[in-house]
């Protein structure tokens, strides 16, 4: 694990166990899938059904409402490829807006953004909130109108972008 005050981001990152910081999950409703999470050790539960590294979450079959927080680096688009064909769910990624993961997957197939405010502080898998934080700006990815809604009910500070699909609503 990567620790000390340097964002997690950055090239010195060397995995993925950057855990989301549980009022945001807590802010968003219930979930009945997590398809990415960690191992052995879990601070707290994320959503009903766990997959880990271990399961590899890409290769076993989603349900229900998704929460996702992915793998990071060029890992992510496959993740999010799958959510945006799943429709139904939601997904923290950085605010990467111009990278052609988020033009794929995010601009092309969401129904809603909300960008946070400020830079979140991840958790270790101790349940530890980070000091540093994460070192980018990240946002919220809806993927179905119940989402779109709780991103709408969520309290979270930021600024919710809605999309094409959702303009209907
Ligand atoms: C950024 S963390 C997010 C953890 C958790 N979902 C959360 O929101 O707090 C990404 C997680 O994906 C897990 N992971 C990596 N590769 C995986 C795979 N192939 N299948 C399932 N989980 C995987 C990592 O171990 C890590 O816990």
């Amino acid at each position: 694990m990567t620790v000390g005050m340097g964002s997690h981001q950055s090239s010195a990152m060397k995995n993925d166990e950057w855990l989301t910081p549980p009022e945001i999950i807590e802010a968003l409703g219930t979930f009945y899938l997590d398809p990415c999470s960690p191992g052995e050790r879990r601070p707290w539960d994320t959503a009903a059904v766990h997959y880990d590294f271990r399961d590899n979450g890409l290769s076993q079959p989603w349900g229900g409402r998704v929460w996702l927080n992915p793998p990071y680096g060029r890992e992510a688009a496959q993740w999010l490829e799958r959510l945006a064909a799943h429709g139904n769910g939601i997904a923290l990624i950085f605010a990467r807006t111009e990278t052609d993961m988020f033009f794929r997957h995010v601009w092309e197939k969401a129904d809603a953004i909300l960008f946070l405010r400020g830079r979140l502080h991840f958790h270790y898998v101790t349940g530890e909130r980070a000091k540093a934080n994460s070192g980018a700006p990240s946002c919220l990815v809806a993927y179905g109108a119940n989402n779109v809604r709780a991103l709408k009910q969520s309290g979270l500070d930021g600024r919710l972008v809605t999309l094409r699909k959702a303009e209907a609503l």
